[in-house]
Protein backbone atom coordinates (compact mmCIF):
# COMPACT_ATOMS: atom_id res chain seq x y z
CA UNK A 1 0.00 0.00 0.00
CA UNK A 2 1.23 3.64 -0.68
CA UNK A 3 2.07 6.42 1.57
CA UNK A 4 -0.76 8.31 0.27
CA UNK A 5 -3.47 5.23 0.55
CA UNK A 6 -2.00 4.42 4.07
CA UNK A 7 -2.55 8.89 5.00
CA UNK A 8 -6.25 7.98 3.55
CA UNK A 9 -6.74 5.54 6.05
CA UNK A 10 -6.07 7.44 8.82
CA UNK A 11 -8.19 10.12 7.54
CA UNK A 12 -11.01 7.49 7.27
CA UNK A 13 -10.58 6.64 10.62
CA UNK A 14 -10.47 10.24 11.87
CA UNK A 15 -13.48 11.24 10.08
CA UNK A 16 -15.75 8.62 12.19
CA UNK A 17 -14.55 11.12 15.19
CA UNK A 18 -17.03 13.79 13.56
CA UNK A 19 -20.71 13.47 15.04
CA UNK A 20 -23.60 15.60 13.49
CA UNK A 21 -23.40 19.75 14.53
CA UNK A 22 -19.62 19.75 15.17
CA UNK A 23 -17.30 22.81 14.36
CA UNK A 24 -14.03 21.38 13.21
CA UNK A 25 -10.31 22.45 13.08
CA UNK A 26 -9.29 21.39 9.60
CA UNK A 27 -5.54 20.79 9.50
CA UNK A 28 -2.96 21.59 6.61
CA UNK A 29 -0.74 19.01 4.97
CA UNK A 30 -1.24 16.26 2.18
CA UNK A 31 -2.98 13.77 5.00
CA UNK A 32 -5.27 16.98 5.91
CA UNK A 33 -6.32 16.72 2.74
CA UNK A 34 -7.52 13.48 2.63
CA UNK A 35 -9.46 14.50 5.74
CA UNK A 36 -10.75 17.28 4.56
CA UNK A 37 -12.38 15.68 0.90
CA UNK A 38 -14.15 12.58 3.00
CA UNK A 39 -15.62 14.83 5.10
CA UNK A 40 -17.06 16.69 2.05
CA UNK A 41 -18.40 13.54 0.88
CA UNK A 42 -20.52 12.82 4.27
CA UNK A 43 -21.48 16.81 4.04
CA UNK A 44 -22.63 16.03 0.39
CA UNK A 45 -24.52 13.40 2.33
CA UNK A 46 -26.53 15.30 5.06
CA UNK A 47 -23.32 15.61 7.69
CA UNK A 48 -23.97 19.34 9.22
CA UNK A 49 -20.50 20.56 10.71
CA UNK A 50 -18.67 23.84 9.89
CA UNK A 51 -14.94 24.06 9.69
CA UNK A 52 -12.18 26.28 10.74
CA UNK A 53 -9.27 25.58 8.11
CA UNK A 54 -5.63 26.20 9.58
CA UNK A 55 -4.53 27.37 6.15
CA UNK A 56 -5.39 29.37 2.81
CA UNK A 57 -4.69 25.81 1.59
CA UNK A 58 -7.11 24.05 3.14
CA UNK A 59 -9.50 26.74 2.87
CA UNK A 60 -9.44 26.18 -0.91
CA UNK A 61 -9.47 22.47 -0.31
CA UNK A 62 -12.76 22.66 1.84
CA UNK A 63 -14.36 25.58 -0.67
CA UNK A 64 -13.95 23.32 -3.24
CA UNK A 65 -15.42 19.75 -1.48
CA UNK A 66 -18.02 22.00 -0.28
CA UNK A 67 -17.40 22.11 3.98
CA UNK A 68 -19.18 24.88 5.46
CA UNK A 69 -16.36 27.49 6.67
CA UNK A 70 -16.06 30.13 9.18
CA UNK A 71 -12.90 32.00 11.31
CA UNK A 72 -12.16 31.94 14.83
CA UNK A 73 -13.08 35.65 14.74
CA UNK A 74 -16.68 34.75 14.86
CA UNK A 75 -16.56 31.42 17.03
CA UNK A 76 -14.07 31.20 20.08
CA UNK A 77 -14.37 27.43 20.03
CA UNK A 78 -14.02 24.03 18.65
CA UNK A 79 -15.44 20.63 19.43
CA UNK A 80 -12.51 18.95 17.03
CA UNK A 81 -9.45 19.58 15.23
CA UNK A 82 -8.24 16.41 12.81
CA UNK A 83 -4.73 17.97 11.58
CA UNK A 84 -1.62 15.97 10.24
CA UNK A 85 1.79 15.57 11.62
CA UNK A 86 5.35 16.04 11.15
CA UNK A 87 6.67 13.38 14.00
CA UNK A 88 4.56 12.38 16.94
CA UNK A 89 6.07 10.65 20.35
CA UNK A 90 5.02 8.08 22.43
CA UNK A 91 3.35 11.21 25.03
CA UNK A 92 1.88 11.98 21.43
CA UNK A 93 3.79 15.51 21.61
CA UNK A 94 4.06 16.44 18.27
CA UNK A 95 6.15 18.21 15.77
CA UNK A 96 4.45 20.20 13.48
CA UNK A 97 5.04 22.60 10.70
CA UNK A 98 6.25 21.20 7.70
CA UNK A 99 3.74 22.67 5.62
CA UNK A 100 4.62 26.02 7.15
CA UNK A 101 1.06 26.24 8.83
CA UNK A 102 1.96 25.80 12.46
CA UNK A 103 1.29 29.18 13.98
CA UNK A 104 -2.94 28.95 12.77
CA UNK A 105 -2.66 24.98 13.36
CA UNK A 106 -1.35 26.13 17.02
CA UNK A 107 -4.32 28.23 17.65
CA UNK A 108 -7.25 26.27 15.71
CA UNK A 109 -5.65 23.27 17.65
CA UNK A 110 -5.50 24.92 21.24
CA UNK A 111 -9.41 26.42 20.54
CA UNK A 112 -10.65 22.55 20.47
CA UNK A 113 -11.73 20.94 22.97
CA UNK A 114 -9.78 17.29 21.05
CA UNK A 115 -7.12 17.50 18.15
CA UNK A 116 -6.48 14.33 16.92
CA UNK A 117 -3.40 13.68 14.73
CA UNK A 118 -3.55 11.56 11.45
CA UNK A 119 -0.53 10.18 10.30
CA UNK A 120 1.09 7.00 8.45
CA UNK A 121 2.93 5.15 10.71
CA UNK A 122 6.11 6.72 9.59
CA UNK A 123 5.98 9.51 11.59
CA UNK A 124 5.58 7.65 15.01
CA UNK A 125 8.94 8.13 16.84
CA UNK A 126 10.18 7.80 20.52
CA UNK A 127 12.31 11.26 20.66
CA UNK A 128 10.97 14.38 18.67
CA UNK A 129 13.92 16.02 16.84
CA UNK A 130 14.48 13.95 13.63
CA UNK A 131 12.29 15.72 11.42
CA UNK A 132 13.89 19.43 11.77
CA UNK A 133 12.08 21.67 13.88
CA UNK A 134 10.26 24.64 12.42
CA UNK A 135 9.89 27.69 13.92
CA UNK A 136 7.98 31.08 13.14
CA UNK A 137 9.43 34.46 13.34
CA UNK A 138 9.18 37.67 12.37
CA UNK A 139 11.88 38.82 10.25
CA UNK A 140 12.67 42.25 12.04
CA UNK A 141 15.47 41.36 14.21
CA UNK A 142 16.14 37.87 12.93
CA UNK A 143 20.06 37.78 13.91
CA UNK A 144 19.16 38.53 17.61
CA UNK A 145 16.22 36.44 17.41
CA UNK A 146 18.23 33.86 16.21
CA UNK A 147 20.85 33.98 19.12
CA UNK A 148 17.85 34.09 21.05
CA UNK A 149 17.19 30.52 19.87
CA UNK A 150 20.22 29.32 20.14
CA UNK A 151 20.26 30.70 24.02
CA UNK A 152 17.20 28.56 24.16
CA UNK A 153 19.03 25.37 22.37
CA UNK A 154 21.69 25.47 24.92
CA UNK A 155 19.40 25.44 27.82
CA UNK A 156 17.57 22.53 26.84
CA UNK A 157 20.53 20.31 26.30
CA UNK A 158 20.26 20.34 22.12
CA UNK A 159 22.14 21.67 19.53
CA UNK A 160 22.53 21.70 15.10
CA UNK A 161 21.84 23.73 12.55
CA UNK A 162 19.42 26.37 12.21
CA UNK A 163 18.50 27.23 8.26
CA UNK A 164 16.14 29.71 7.48
CA UNK A 165 13.06 28.12 4.85
CA UNK A 166 12.97 29.00 0.91
CA UNK A 167 10.02 29.05 -0.61
CA UNK A 168 9.86 27.66 -4.62
CA UNK A 169 10.92 31.19 -6.04
CA UNK A 170 14.16 30.50 -4.01
CA UNK A 171 13.58 33.36 -1.65
CA UNK A 172 12.68 33.08 1.92
CA UNK A 173 9.09 31.57 2.82
CA UNK A 174 6.57 33.74 3.71
CA UNK A 175 3.59 31.88 6.04
CA UNK A 176 -0.21 32.66 5.61
CA UNK A 177 0.91 35.21 8.61
CA UNK A 178 3.83 37.04 6.57
CA UNK A 179 6.25 35.46 9.03
CA UNK A 180 9.30 33.97 8.24
CA UNK A 181 10.08 30.13 9.25
CA UNK A 182 13.52 28.74 10.92
CA UNK A 183 13.77 24.96 10.50
CA UNK A 184 16.03 23.78 13.70
CA UNK A 185 17.86 20.42 12.57
CA UNK A 186 18.39 19.17 16.19
CA UNK A 187 18.38 15.56 15.60
CA UNK A 188 16.89 14.87 19.14
CA UNK A 189 15.19 16.50 21.74
CA UNK A 190 15.12 14.62 24.74
CA UNK A 191 13.08 17.35 26.98
CA UNK A 192 10.58 18.62 24.50
CA UNK A 193 8.09 20.72 26.81
CA UNK A 194 11.16 22.37 28.05
CA UNK A 195 12.30 23.00 24.92
CA UNK A 196 8.66 24.67 23.66
CA UNK A 197 8.71 26.42 27.13
CA UNK A 198 11.92 28.20 26.73
CA UNK A 199 10.91 28.94 22.93
CA UNK A 200 7.22 30.51 24.08
CA UNK A 201 9.56 32.89 25.85
CA UNK A 202 12.05 34.47 23.02
CA UNK A 203 9.98 37.88 21.15
CA UNK A 204 10.40 36.97 18.02
CA UNK A 205 9.05 33.88 17.65
CA UNK A 206 5.70 33.71 16.55
CA UNK A 207 5.20 30.21 17.11
CA UNK A 208 7.04 26.70 17.10
CA UNK A 209 6.10 23.39 15.89
CA UNK A 210 6.43 21.68 19.17
CA UNK A 211 2.80 20.98 20.10
CA UNK A 212 2.56 19.88 23.37
CA UNK A 213 -0.23 17.78 25.69
CA UNK A 214 -2.43 19.28 22.57
CA UNK A 215 -3.29 15.52 20.83
CA UNK A 216 -5.37 13.88 22.81
CA UNK A 217 -5.50 10.82 19.81
CA UNK A 218 -3.23 9.37 17.17
CA UNK A 219 -4.21 7.34 14.36
CA UNK A 220 -1.47 5.74 12.66
CA UNK A 221 -2.02 3.90 9.54
CA UNK A 222 0.88 1.25 8.51
CA UNK A 223 1.38 -2.06 6.21
CA UNK A 224 -0.56 -3.72 9.13
CA UNK A 225 -3.14 -1.79 10.24
CA UNK A 226 -4.36 1.43 11.64
CA UNK A 227 -3.61 2.11 15.68
CA UNK A 228 -5.44 4.68 17.53
CA UNK A 229 -3.05 5.92 20.42
CA UNK A 230 -5.21 8.12 23.29
CA UNK A 231 -2.80 10.24 25.67
CA UNK A 232 -2.61 8.57 29.11
C1 LIG B 1 1.61 21.84 8.14
O1 LIG B 1 2.18 23.00 8.60
C2 LIG B 1 2.10 20.69 8.92
O2 LIG B 1 2.00 20.83 10.29
C3 LIG B 1 1.47 19.37 8.47
O3 LIG B 1 0.33 19.06 9.20
C4 LIG B 1 2.48 18.33 8.65
O4 LIG B 1 3.65 18.81 7.98
C5 LIG B 1 2.07 16.99 8.07
O5 LIG B 1 1.96 17.09 6.69
P1 LIG B 1 1.72 15.80 5.81
O6 LIG B 1 0.40 15.25 6.20
O7 LIG B 1 1.74 16.34 4.39
O8 LIG B 1 2.86 14.87 6.07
Amino acid sequence: MSMDQLKRQAAARAVEYVADGMRLGLGTGSTAKHFVELLGERVRGGLKVIGVPTSEATRADAERCGVPLTTLEKIDHLDLTVDGADEIDVRLNVIKGGGGALLREKIVATASSRMVVIADDSKWVETLGRFPLPIEVVPFGLAATRSAIEGCFKQAGVAGEITIRKGVDGHAFVTDGGHWIVDAHLGRIPDAPRLAALLNGVPGVMEHGLFIGLAATAILAGSQGIRVVDRS
